[in-house]
């Protein structure tokens, strides 16, 4: 790997929520950004950085974005929880062109996977991302099948990844249960940058969540790519509001995606 300041770095999913976000932070740091999304990018491109709209699922494109990429952070695809068929293209299609990509120029992935991977385990269970996974949706189950990707592209071709299981990455927490889940921005940033830098990461896999009090998310990679969580969501343990009224959102970890369109009898009910 080239030092810091030299890495060509691309970003999908960079007209998103984190992708606007990471993309004025990285624009200074690594000159020669390249964003993409297959939305245009809001507002003024960051200094430093270009942008090129694109479709994940488009393999031709995203093969023409990644040319000479080092490191692809892949922020992109949908977000929540919706049918097969809408995932499909982007998270699963999207994907596999990404690695590809990849594995033709030796470049290093850094995903943006999700707890909603392990969104059935009930709340208060401490999970090592060892444990097997319980996605919660079709979402969940597109962010296990790159981190399995991610592994098989590892053992047959050497190509690194590393997969982040973000909890709620947002300004603030704001409800109880976002004190265990919460992944401030500043963490988020020190955990893409330590992602980038380091020197070998294999197969990685990190929980994406502050050092809160509260966590139920221990054994991981984290360590071993030179991060260590800063932020603690129990600051603002005194402020967030109570979880919605909804008691199968509010036994399990996913939250609200376990309750969509939940099927199962109640507890001890046939
Ligand atoms: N925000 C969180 O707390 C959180 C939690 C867990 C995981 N994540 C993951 O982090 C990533 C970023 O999340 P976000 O909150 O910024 O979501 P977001 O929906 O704001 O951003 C996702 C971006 O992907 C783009 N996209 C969707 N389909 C595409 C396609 N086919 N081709 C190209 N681009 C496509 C969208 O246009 C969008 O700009 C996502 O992969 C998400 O699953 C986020």
């Amino acid at each position: 790997m080239p030092d810091a300041a030299s890495r060509k770095v691309l970003l999908t999913g960079a007209s998103g929520v984190l992708g606007r976000f990471l993309a004025v932070e990285l624009a200074s740091r690594y000159p020669g950004l390249v964003l993409t999304d297959i939305l245009p990018f809001p507002g003024e491109v960051p200094e430093g950085a270009r942008f090129v709209q694109a479709d994940l699922a488009d393999a031709e494109k995203i093969a023409k974005v990644a040319e000479g990429a080092d490191t692809i952070i892949h922020f992109g695809g949908v977000a929540v929880e919706k049918s097969f068929e809408t995932i499909l293209p982007g998270n699963i299609v999207g994907t596999v062109n990404v690695f590809e990509a990849a594995r033709v120029n030796r470049a290093r992935v850094i995903f943006a996977s999700s707890n909603h991977t392990i969104g059935f385990y009930e709340r208060g269970k401490k999970l090592s991302v060892r444990d097997r996974p319980r996605p919660d949706g079709f979402y969940g189950v597109s962010k296990l099948f790159a981190e399995d990707v991610g592994s098989f592209y590892f053992d047959k071709f050497g190509i690194e990844s590393v997969h982040i299981r973000i909890g709620s990455a947002i300004r603030e927490p704001t409800e109880i249960r976002h004190l265990s889940t919460w992944f401030s921005y500043p963490d988020l940033l020190r955990m893409v940058i330590a992602a980038i830098e380091a020197e070998k990461t294999g197969h990685a896999l990190l929980w994406g969540v502050s050092a809160n009090t509260r966590s139920w998310w221990g054994e991981d990679d984290a360590a071993r790519i030179g991060y260590r969580a800063e932020d603690n969501a129990e600051a603002f343990a005194d402020k967030v509001a109570a979880d919605p009224d909804d008691p199968v959102a509010r036994r399990f970890q996913g939250g609200s995606f376990t309750s969509q369109g939940y099927g199962r009898a109640p507890e001890g009910k046939s």
